[in-house]
């Protein structure tokens, strides 16, 4: 895209809809969507900065532009998160319906209102020496000269430390149930590798895995039930975001079924476990072919540290939170977010009729020239408080933003600075597997092949 091709379009006919390829092979829209996602979304922005694209039973139009974004992002009564509802047809169950990714309207405002306050930073400075406790028996664990698959060994690391948040940390032999559940679940999601879009297909039969997910929810459930049931008999005894929610059962201004918190503890152990664990492989991918900027992030450690990272050093570790927020630019794990036209509406001068699929492609927006310069380069810099000022709202949203807005975005920021810091600190991970692997658009944006790597401890 050049710079200052910016028409907004306002002069044009509302009944244009948006420019778009014609005649491309239907099903290799939606491969490339899943192989290439990148590449495929860098040759529709060719077509403008809205654009419309076919993939089976589906319309949509994929957005580039920061202004049209975030009047997607906001316009939440006109746009509606995409719920893949045509899934639901083809698949005979749903993960955790009434969960926050998947409620609307006014159900969803009252559970959003209700949890936020969990995701603050005061609560969520209880959660801080989990973290730093879990990074350390991961480090622990690695042998000296040992090769590590990066991506599998933050995945573990990640769901460690959210299940030590959400069910406190005495889980014993519990532990498992939640592991396995979390891996059905992500094996669920990605589906052999084929992303919710490839799924629609016609000719998809969901039969993988059906059996041992079944298996692996019922023991969930009933690991879930006992935990809610011991929480209710010992209010006093546990300090996790489960009893949070038990908590307020008594308010009367708004109390949870048991179901309803099961399905939010799912959506959690699927919205923030591999998401962060993305986050952190492609920033330590960087970091390895990037010396100088780990030699930053090692010399701010054992400057602004006095041992391991506590809440209240977080906002000493800028370098940090830069490299992490350049790592989300490059790779963010969402890697495109999606909403539905509830009704027929208008958008940079053209209609977009009611049940067009909006797609937001982060990963093409956060490499566009207009707002970042030389952006397939790794620059931390670029996000000093003067520089991020200048560029616009919605250029950079790796979080996604309005309403939707991540509601674990502190934790995993959180996450991050405690993260970085001690592994900058304790070992030297020598990548030995390709600099520059390709990326697939699964349930997050993933590295095609394991990324490997030598531990070297100090
Ligand atoms: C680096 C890590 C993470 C990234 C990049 C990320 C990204 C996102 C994005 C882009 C959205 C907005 C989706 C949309 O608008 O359609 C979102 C929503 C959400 N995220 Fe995260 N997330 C991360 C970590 C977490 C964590 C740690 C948790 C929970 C412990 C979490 C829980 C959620 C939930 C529940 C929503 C839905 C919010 C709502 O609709 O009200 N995420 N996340």
């Amino acid at each position: 895209m050049a710079d200052g091709d910016t028409d907004t379009g306002s002069a044009r006919d509302t009944e244009e809809l948006p420019p778009g390829p014609d005649g491309l092979p239907v099903l290799g829209n939606t491969h490339q969507y899943v192989r290439q996602p990148m590449g495929f979304f860098d040759e529709l922005a060719e077509y403008g900065d809205i654009v419309h694209c076919e993939f089976p039973r589906i319309d949509a139009v994929a957005v580039f532009h920061p202004d049209y974004i975030g009047e997607v992002l906001l316009g939440q009564s006109t746009y509606e998160r995409w719920n893949f509802d045509e899934l639901k047809d083809l698949l005979d169950y749903e993960i955790a319906p009434q969960g926050l990714t998947f409620t609307r309207g006014e159900e969803w405002k009252k559970q959003r209102h209700f949890l936020q306050p969990m995701f603050g930073l005061d609560r969520l400075a209880g959660i801080s020496s989990a973290m730093v406790t879990a990074t350390e028996q991961l480090i622990a664990e690695w042998d000296d000269g040992a090769e590590i698959s990066i991506n599998e060994e933050f995945s573990r690391l990640t769901l460690s430390i959210l299940t030590n948040s959400l069910f406190d940390f005495d889980l014993g032999e519990r532990r498992q149930v939640i592991t396995d559940a979390a891996d059905e679940l992500q094996a669920l999601a990605d589906l052999s590798g084929l992303s919710a879009v490839e799924m629609l297909l016609p000719s998809w039969v969901p039969t993988h895995g059906n059996r041992r997910y079944s298996k692996a929810m019922d023991a969930f459930d009933s690991t879930v039930d006992t935990l809610i049931a011991e929480r209710r008999a010992n209010p006093d005894q546990y300090d996790d975001l489960l009893t949070m929610m038990l908590e307020k059962e008594d308010d009367h201004e708004y109390s949870m079924s048991d179901d309803e918190i099961h399905d939010h503890l799912i959506t959690f152990l699927i919205a923030g476990h591999e998401t962060t664990a993305m986050a952190l492989t492609f920033t330590w991918l960087l970091l390895a072919t990037h010396p100088d900027a780990q030699d930053r992030v090692e010399t701010e450690a054992g400057t602004a540290l006095d041992g391991p990272p506590t809440a209240a050093d977080l906002s000493e570790l800028t370098v940090t939170e830069r490299v992490a927020k350049e790592a989300l630019r490059l790779y963010p794990p969402a890697g495109m977010l999606f909403r539905e036209a509830v009704e027929e509406t208008e958008l940079g001068g053209y209609r977009i009729p009611a049940g067009t699929k909006v797609l937001l492609p982060q990963f093409t927006v956060h490499t566009d020239d207009r707002w970042f310069d030389a952006p397939e380069q790794f620059r931390p810099a670029r996000f000093t408080p003067e520089r991020s000022d200048r560029r616009p709202d919605f250029a950079y949203f790796p979080f996604g933003g309005g309403p939707h807005q991540c509601i674990g975005m502190h934790f995993a920021m959180m996450e991050l600075k405690h993260i970085i810091p001690i592994l900058a600190r304790r070992v030297d991970l020598e990548l030995v597997s390709s600099p520059t692997p390709d990326v697939n658009m699964e349930l997050t944006l993933q590295p095609a092949e394991d990324v490997r790597m030598r531990v070297h401890k100090r």
